[in-house]
């Protein structure tokens, strides 16, 4: 793993746009795996900059969202299509009809984890995948279990991800219980992986993520195993390193 320490959130921000700066300089049509949270708001702010300044280009880019909750239309000012839309596609030169974020309101969860796999695989796969990480180690919204999930699926949040994120919603009540997301497996197979990780107190999940043993409990322990990954961590989410 490539690991870089940065100063601070903003200094993060920029080492992080850039590695998909990259991407998308040596690919214009990358398939980018895109992430949400409050982590990769400032990069996504500094891949608007770059756009408008006219050093890259989503013109030809695809991108594929690692997760949504059920039961919120993309309309919902919580769902991370709106999230998506509002950090990033609507200030780039996407073609939105080429950003994916699994269906919130289809009722179907089967259906909807399918029909999302697939097209991930029609696209011929994702080449960058950026992550978040949860307090819990989380990423996308695969929560700590007793094994990897391995395709997109149907997710019961746990009661501290439902605590973690009801900051955002007016109370802990609103927050959706389920949510679809991408398997581990699904994250693996990107060609790249770019996870992003700020602030003191995720410095001991980063601990366990990057230096502990490689288990379920802890799912991006995963990334350990596979051969492309970078890191960039702000100072004190790298304090336990
Ligand atoms: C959510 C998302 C994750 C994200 C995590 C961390 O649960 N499903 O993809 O990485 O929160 O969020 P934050 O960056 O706000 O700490």
């Amino acid at each position: 793993m490539n690991v870089v320490v940065t100063e601070n959130y903003e200094e993060m921000s920029v080492a992080a746009a850039n590695v998909i700066a990259e991407q998308l300089k040596a690919k214009p049509d990358s398939v980018l795996g895109l992430a949400t949270g409050t982590t990769p708001i400032g990069l996504y702010a500094e891949l608007v900059r770059a756009c408008d300044a006219g050093e890259i280009s989503f013109a030809n880019a695809q991108s594929f969202n690692l997760d949504e909750y059920r039961g919120l239309p993309g309309t919902h000012d919580q769902s991370y299509r709106y999230f998506m839309q509002n950090n990033l596609f609507n200030h780039v030169d996407i073609d939105v009809e080429k950003t994916h974020v699994p269906d919130g309101s289809m009722e179907d969860a089967q259906a909807a984890c399918d029909a999302y796999e697939q097209a991930i695989a029609q696209a011929g796969g994702v080449d960058l995948q950026l992550l978040g990480l949860g307090h819990n180690g989380h990423i996308g919204f695969n929560e700590p279990c007793d094994s990897f999930p391995v395709t997109t699926h149907c997710v019961e949040l746990t009661e501290s991800t439902i605590q973690a994120n009801s900051r955002l919603f007016d109370s802990a009540d609103e927050v959706p219980r389920e949510a679809y997301t991408m398997g581990i497996g699904t994250i693996m197979k990107a060609r790249k992986i770019l996870l992003v990780v700020n602030g003191a107190g995720k410095a001991e999940i980063v601990r366990d993520v990057l230096r502990g043993p490689v288990v379920p409990q802890v799912p991006a322990s995963i990334l350990q195993l596979h051969p492309d990954v970078t890191v960039v961590l702000d100072k004190e989410a790298a304090a336990a390193l």
